[in-house]
């Protein structure tokens, strides 16, 4: 238990409080404290001299003015997702307590990759009939997919949504995934090194293999289209292209591009087969969801503060988007499955994607474009269903080393 007594020594407290520098309310009083505690004393080194005197040429006010959106105090009804003028450094108080409420709920949610034990992987892996090479190729297939992915999805994240989601308790949330998603890449890497596989060969899949490299390619022009320093938001073309690029990830790249390596390597786990990269899908998968789940919301409110951007045109557009999401991820389940194998088949895979290819476009308001189409894999939303979900504290692996320090000899 951290106790603040042994940082605070009797001296500390007889000091007194200086260089409290005044914000915008300056007065006399400050003025004069201020002034004094600048003074350069006998003592000062000529380096602290001169951090003074600069101190002394700062211009508070040009601060003040960078910041984004107005200096004021700002009111409810004054906050937008997208474009809005308000001061965006008052988290409260909240508008959207839905991304706040993610937020809690992902931090409630925290767990690191090291805490998974591999060891049985490792042996399955390493002996020459464990698994046929039809499950090699879907666990490979998916470590080299899944291990640039995330990364793709950060980066999309940090260099072009934050800036341009103009609201504090929803940005408080992108910073949560943003993290979230360096532990999938670290998930990813982690199983990568404990099985001793050829990192060049993994981490490259998506420039060389073309059902990964086409998955990844096609988000990566959303990305782009965007992430220029100087695009901003603000008229409805520049605004219906910001909504692209939210659909583009969350809905298709984390809504249905994730969708059948997840089934795979959870199958796996289901037969009792790698089954410790089977529960790190399974923690990224349940963060995966909340991480939809928040775009759609995203994505749904703003289409509710600017009617005018979700005309025809926009909805053709973003149903258009999410079918060759589903068709890229159909070309991958071919790929990755060339036979039946741990219960299903491409043509299975191909049912499932269009199922939830139906969920991600009445999510956000379109109609299903695959009418009539059922879930082959019910136990996926038994695994995704966050009220079913085992709780992570009581079974979590006790003994594990942190850091690169493991060693699986
Ligand atoms: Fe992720
Ligand atoms: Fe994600």
């Amino acid at each position: 238990m951290l106790s603040w007594d042994e940082f605070t020594k009797p001296e500390d407290q007889a000091a007194p409080l200086q260089a409290a520098l005044p914000v915008n309310t300056p007065d006399s009083h400050s003025d004069a404290s201020v002034s004094q505690a600048r003074a350069v004393s006998a003592d000062d080194s000529a380096a602290v001299a001169r951090a003074k005197a600069a101190l002394n040429e700062l211009d508070i006010q040009e601060g003040l003015d960078d910041l984004e959106g107005a200096g004021a105090r700002v009111r409810v009804d004054e906050k937008r997702m997208i474009n809005c003028r308000a001061d965006l450094n008052q988290l409260v108080p909240f508008k959207y307590d839905w991304a706040w409420q993610k937020y809690l709920d992902g931090c409630a949610n925290h767990w690191m990759p090291q805490e998974v034990n591999m060891t049985a992987d490792i042996a399955l892996w390493k002996s020459a009939d464990g698994l046929s090479e039809d499950e090699r190729r879907i666990v490979k297939r998916n470590l080299g997919f899944f291990s640039t992915a995330d990364s793709l999805v950060a980066n999309n994240l940090v260099l072009a949504v934050y800036r341009l989601i103009t609201n504090p308790e929803c940005r408080q949330y992108i910073l949560r995934q943003a993290f979230e998603e360096a532990i999938h890449t670290h998930a990813y890497q982690y199983c990568i090194e404990s099985l001793g596989m050829d990192e060049g060969e993994i981490f490259n899949m998506y420039h060389e293999i073309p059902s990964v490299a086409k998955k990844a390619s096609w988000g990566l022009k959303y990305t782009r289209s965007i992430s220029d320093p100087t695009f901003q938001t603000g008229t409805p073309e520049t605004d219906r292209q910001f909504l692209k690029n939210l659909i583009a990830y969350y809905c298709v790249l984390e809504g249905i591009f994730f969708y059948c390596g997840f089934t795979q390597i959870l199958s796996m786990g289901r037969r009792n087969k790698m089954t410790g990269t089977a529960e790190q899908f399974q923690y990224i998968l349940r963060d995966e969801s909340m991480h939809l789940n928040f775009g759609i919301d995203m994505i749904n409110q703003i289409k509710i503060e600017n009617p005018h951007l979700w005309d025809a045109a926009m909805k053709d557009e973003a149903t258009q988007m999410i079918l060759q999401g589903t068709q890229l991820e159909i070309e991958y389940a071919r790929d990755t499955m060339p036979r039946g194998v741990l219960g299903m088949n491409a043509a299975m895979m191909e049912d499932y994607l269009k199922f939830i290819a139906n969920r991600r476009l009445t999510q956000i308001g379109l109609k299903e474009e695959y009418p009539g189409t059922t879930n082959p894999f019910p136990w996926m939303s038994e695994i995704m269903d966050l009220k079913k979900e085992k709780n992570f504290f009581e079974t979590r692996v006790i003994e594990y080393q942190t850091g690169g320090a493991l060693s699986w000899d």
